[in-house]
Order: C-alpha cells, then sequence, then structure tokens
C-alpha cells in the first residue's frame, strides 16, 4: 500500500512549536505578510532575519512527540511506500528518525545564498549577514518559501499523489495553497486528523479529531496491524 502523508504545524503544537492560526492571529508577535514574503525581505532584512532567527533558535529547545516518532516507525516498516511532505520548517521529523522527507516549504536549519544559488545547512543566526561559505559574498536568506513563491519539488509530489492509495493530512488547516487542494490531487483513500475541523475536513474520505500525539500513533498501529506478516 502507497501512502502519502501531509503534515502541518498542528503535528509540531505538542513539541511547543506554536502554529500560525491558532492564536490571535498573529504569529509569534509578527504580522506574517511583514515577515513571510519576498517584499518583507528587500524592505526590511533585519526584521525578517530577527523573525527566522528566533524560530531557528526555538528549536533547539523542541524535541520530536509520539505522533512524529509514529511516522518515522511507519518509514521504518515500510519504506518507499510511505512519502512524507512537511509543510514545517521545523526538524522534528528528521530527528525523530525519518530519513526522507520532503520540505515542501523550505528549511530553518538551511541557508539560501541568491548570490551563488548554494545552500548550507545552518544553525547560526542570519541577520548579522554572515559570509556564505561557498561564494564569501553576504547574500544568504532564510531557505523558505515565502508567501507569492513556489513551493519546492511540486510535481514529485502530484506524481505521488496520484499514485497513492491513501492520503493522509496531519495537523494543517488546509487554507494554504498547493498543500490545501493535495485532498483533491489524491486519487486514493483520504483521511484527516486534526485536534479540530479544518478548511477541508468535509473532501476527506475520513476525518478525525484529536490530538496528533494520540491520533498519528493509533492509526500508525492500525496500519501496521492490517499489513500481511512474513
Ligand atoms: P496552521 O496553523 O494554519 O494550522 C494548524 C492546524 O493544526 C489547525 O488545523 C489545528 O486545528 C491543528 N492542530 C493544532 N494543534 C494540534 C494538535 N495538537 N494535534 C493535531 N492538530 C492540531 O498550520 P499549517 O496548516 O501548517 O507556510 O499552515 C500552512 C502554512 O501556512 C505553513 O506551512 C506556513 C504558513 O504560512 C510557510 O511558512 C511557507
Ligand atoms: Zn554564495
Amino acid at each position: 500500500m502507497k501512502i502519502v502523508v501531509l503534515t502541518g504545524a498542528g503535528i509540531s503544537a505538542e513539541s511547543g512549536i506554536a502554529t500560525f492560526r491558532d492564536s490571535d492571529g498573529l504569529w509569534e508577535g509578527y504580522d506574517p505578510m511583514e515577515v513571510a514574503t519576498p517584499e518583507a525581505f528587500e524592505a526590511d532584512p533585519a526584521l525578517v532575519h530577527r523573525f527566522y532567527d528566533e524560530r531557528r533558535r526555538a528549536l533547539e529547545a523542541a524535541q520530536p512527540n509520539a505522533a512524529h516518532l509514529a511516522l518515522a516507525r511507519l518509514e521504518a516498516a515500510i519504506g518507499d511506500d510511505l512519502y512524507l511532505v512537511t509543510q514545517n520548517v521545523d526538524d522534528l521529523h528528521e530527528r525523530a528518525g525519518s530519513a526522507r522527507v520532503h520540505h515542501m516549504h523550505g528549511e530553518l536549519r538551511s541557508a539560501w545564498c541568491t548570490a551563488c544559488d548554494d545552500r548550507h545547512v545552518w544553525h547560526d543566526p542570519l541577520g548579522h549577514e554572515p559570509a556564505c561559505p561557498s561564494c564569501e559574498g553576504s547574500h544568504l536568506r532564510p531557505d523558505i518559501v515565502w508567501f507569492g513563491e513556489v513551493p519546492y519539488g511540486m510535481e514529485v509530489i502530484e506524481a505521488a499523489l496520484h499514485e497513492a492509495d491513501l492520503f493522509v493530512a496531519i495537523g494543517t488547516s488546509a487554507v494554504v495553497y498547493p498543500a490545501a487542494a493535495f485532498v483533491h490531487w489524491a486519487r486514493g483513500r483520504t483521511l484527516e486528523l486534526n485536534l479540530d475541523e479544518s478548511a477541508a475536513s468535509e473532501d476527506f474520505t475520513q476525518s478525525r479529531r484529536g490530538p496528533a500525539t494520540e491520533l498519528v500513533p493509533a492509526w500508525v498501529d492500525e496500519v501496521l496491524a492490517g499489513l500481511p506478516r512474513d
């Protein structure tokens, strides 16, 4: 059975990373349009760097939770039959043990040089405009897909969705496109796991409500129980 899993901010909520839309409309005190667009970066790079430097720093205190661990367990069991796509820019899937994670919205722990186009694993701040290790220019930006930019690897995701027997969306509000449309691109069964109703709940074959740390391990147990044993 081929499975595509899409995760959103809800899977990392119980690891202490704030979601985007569950609080007061602000995003850790910032207006998303003032920090998450190419225009914002052009107008005020220091502000945008400060925001992402804070997010990158906050990652140090966060740990993967039972939901991330369950998806790593699923990958260990079914390998390439699982295609894991995340909208999250944290690295909690990797730290839980998932080896193949498609970060469609980029990664906090990656810096992208707009001068030479190289990407570098990056754990430190970018606000002081450090030199790019490849070209030594000072043109590193967070390797994050901002509003108005095209998510990474869309063709691969679309192909995986067409092939999948099951598409599962975990902890995503389904308001940001194109991820919000994946349920329509999927040709197999679809399942939503979310604390609350999302904008797309009615489009799924089945929708379950609850915290990711409970729903995801339970669902993975179900999948593994249904696999033929040798
Ligand atoms: P949102 O913040 O929009 O939605 C979070 C979802 O998680 C909501 O549907 C909640 O009901 C659900 N949720 C919250 N806590 C949960 C829990 N403990 N267990 C299960 N579900 C829970 O986050 P996303 O849908 O991921 O883009 O947002 C999509 C994109 O919008 C992000 O990737 C980001 C933002 O702009 C970029 O950074 C490019
Ligand atoms: Zn460079």
